[in-house]
């Protein structure tokens, strides 16, 4: 069975396939007519043991469009509370005929473990501070549609690096496509072997937002971490915050992502999200249509669609 575990499995070809297909498929949803019959004979169990608005929604809405069949499972309302385990509750569930999975999980390397133990396509859907690929992918959608490509742009993540598989996945996506990363936050932050992705460090946030033509604003992980790793939101906000001055300083343009869910006056002031620099809601509203790309290109191969 094939899955999207994260974009490490990934090569070029698969992302241009995906984005190729979700260009369709945008399309699709721009008509007044948003369903396409494609996946009538699938069905899908979203199951998230962590919390997600954007994710969850779109997944949703995706399968939706897809006219596949779904069901929604949310850890804290199940029987994982009385002990059941992953591979039980997904067991149980397929059983009751359902061919694909997309899971939300605090563990890294929750699905691939998962992969290994269900007769399933797995979707990862975020697992701990490992991978989130669809996040990946709808992100270089999104910078393909606002500049043209992936290629040679200067992609600049900033923040809590270490905890977050946003940038890990995005790592791995835009390097994949050829552009160029730079990460800035903290020390305390940047993992140690971010040097062996490829990926340049630059602490001071200024030079590294003259450097850049897209900066991906990360949310700091306060959940995924001891409350001594840095010292205050406070600090963090002063050094690492995106303000329309910081942009204004800039003899360019340039373009302001973050995956959500904002922390607004920590990584970005509500000046700089709500302005023309941000594309947050076209991440957003692209992650419906890369989604359909994924599950579609996926149940293409449990079944003749
Ligand atoms: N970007 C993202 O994964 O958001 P959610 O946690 O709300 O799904």
């Amino acid at each position: 069975v094939d899955h999207l575990l994260g974009i490490k499995y990934l090569n070029e070809d698969d992302i241009q396939l995906i984005f190729e297909t979700a260009d369709h498929f945008k399309e699709v949803i721009n008509r007044s007519i948003k369903k396409v019959p494609s996946l009538r004979d699938i069905t899908i169990a979203n199951i998230f043991f962590e919390n997600s608005t954007r994710t969850k929604l779109s997944f949703e809405l995706a399968e939706k469009r897809l006219s596949a069949d779904i069901v929604n499972f949310s850890a804290g309302q199940s029987s994982v509370k009385k002990g059941e385990t992953l591979v039980d509750t997904v067991n149980n569930i397929l059983s009751m005929k359902v061919d694909m999975v997309v899971m939300r999980h605090p563990n890294p390397g929750a699905g691939i473990f998962l992969a290994k133990h269900v007769n399933a396509a797995i979707i990862n859907a975020g697992d701990g501070a490992h991978e989130h690929p669809t996040q990946a992918l709808l992100d270089s959608f999104s910078i393909r549609e606002r500049l043209g490509d992936v290629a040679g742009k200067k992609v600049l993540i900033v923040g809590d690096i270490l905890h977050s598989r946003v940038a890990l996945s995005n790592i791995y996506a835009l390097k994949l496509q050829g552009a160029e990363v730079k990460v800035c936050g903290p020390k305390t932050l940047i993992p140690k072997y971010i040097g062996d992705l490829g990926v340049s460090v630059e602490t001071d946030f200024q030079k590294a937002l003259a450097w850049c033509d897209v900066a991906n604003m990360l949310r700091v992980q306060n959940e995924r971490m001891d409350i001594s790793y840095f010292p205050s939101t406070r600090e963090y906000a002063m050094q690492y915050g995106l303000t329309m001055e910081r942009l204004n300083q800039l003899d360019k343009e340039i373009v302001v992502m973050h995956p959500g869910p904002i922390n607004r006056g920590v990584e970005v002031t509500s000046a700089v999200a709500d302005s023309s620099h941000s594309i947050i809601l076209d991440q957003v509203e692209n992650g419906v249509a890369v989604r359909m790309a994924v599950i579609y290109l996926l149940a293409s191969k449990i079944k003749s669609i």
